[in-house]
């Protein structure tokens, strides 16, 4: 990929499907929407492609990325599944979940995507626009999300294109991200274990499995997912977190009934909250400068994700 390409804006239909897996096959980078937010897609199995998404994003360091296939058939070609897995696939997939898995020799997947390692992470997409890529396409696709490294990820194809318009050969419209917040990791190494908070419940993920997640062993050096690293998703504005009143000339992101400049949600759902996250963060990023006061969010559900990334985007920039 050039430094600065011309970048298309795709519309979802047969034409623009039809020219967004045609420059997947020729190596170049699309982003997409998924449900969760919009990946930055490359074939994953063209190491030159997949090095073009750490270049685009300005990410610092190879971690390894999530890859996206269209069905179950696809995720077999790649890893193999234990009992568990199949029981979190059947409960979870199509949708935004992500399993990390042992790796199949010959998988042909690039070293760059696994960064080395002899798992894989896997997910695959319930909504059109990805399910429509993938399948024309017709091979697995690297996609990390589609923001420049450490900053807020994307919910429109608006948002892709005010970070990396130039950077990228094309972006596949396919609307706001429903969920808005990106997919729930499980490690199965082989305890079950949460890697990621995200657009899947813990609680479910526990129901399914009739037993309580792990936690990964904190090693906070060697962090095995970006979203892990202390400050991440961030804007450029300070965040204060938790904070039932503001201070002076604090701006408010409000959840619930509470008097505020934006309201993730005014009626107190998660959910709506979930999907408005990352838009509201760059919607008073562009406002103003002064720092912003976060009302409490439940940590429950949704709200556990939602708090995730409400703290890396709090936390202290490197
Ligand atoms: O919702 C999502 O998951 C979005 C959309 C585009 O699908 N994708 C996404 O990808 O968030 P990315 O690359 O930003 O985050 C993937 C996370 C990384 O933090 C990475 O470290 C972790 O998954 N990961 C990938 N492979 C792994 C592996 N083999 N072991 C442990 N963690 C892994
Ligand atoms: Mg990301």
């Amino acid at each position: 990929m050039p430094a600065s390409v011309a970048t298309k804006l795709l519309e979802c239909n047969p034409e623009g499907l039809e020219t967004a897996a045609e420059i997947l096959r020729q190596g170049g980078l699309v982003a997409f929407a998924t449900e969760t937010v919009y990946g930055l897609g490359a074939d994953a199995t063209n190491s030159a492609a997949v090095a073009d998404i750490y270049q685009a994003k300005a990410r610092p360091s190879f971690n390894p990325l999530i890859v996206h296939v269209a069905d179950l058939a696809g995720v077999e070609r790649l890893v193999t599944l234990n009992d568990t897995a199949r029981k979190l696939a059947a409960a979870f997939w199509p949708g935004p979940f992500t399993m990390v898995l042992p790796l199949r020799t010959g998988a042909g997947i690039s070293d760059l995507v696994t960064a080395g390692l002899n798992t894989l992470a896997v997910r695959i997409p319930a909504n059109a626009a990805a399910q429509d890529l993938l399948r024309a396409f017709g091979g697995p696709v690297a996609a990390p999300s589609a923001n420049r490294s450490g900053r807020i990820s994307p919910t429109t194809a608006a948002h892709v294109m005010a970070e990396l318009d130039g950077r990228i050969d094309a972006v596949l419209d396919g609307g706001p991200c429903p969920v808005g917040v990106e997919s729930t990791i499980v490690g199965l190494a082989p305890q079950p274990t949460l890697l990621r908070p995200g657009g899947i419940p813990t609680e479910d993920v526990e129901a399914a499995l009739g037993q309580p997640l792990a936690q990964p062993d904190s090693a906070p050096d060697a962090p095995t997912a970006p979203g892990q690293l202390a400050s991440h998703y961030a804007p450029d504005a300070q965040l204060r977190l938790n904070a039932a009143h503001p201070n002076p000339g604090e701006r408010v992101l409000g959840f619930g009934d509470v008097p505020c400049d934006l309201n993730l949600s005014p009626t107190g759902d998660l959910k709506e909250a979930a999907m408005h996250l990352f838009a509201a963060l760059r919607q008073l990023d562009a406002a103003g400068s002064g720092p912003i006061a976060v009302s409490p969010i439940p940590d429950v559900g949704l709200g556990r994700a939602i708090n995730d990334r409400l703290q890396r985007a709090a936390a202290p920039r490197p």
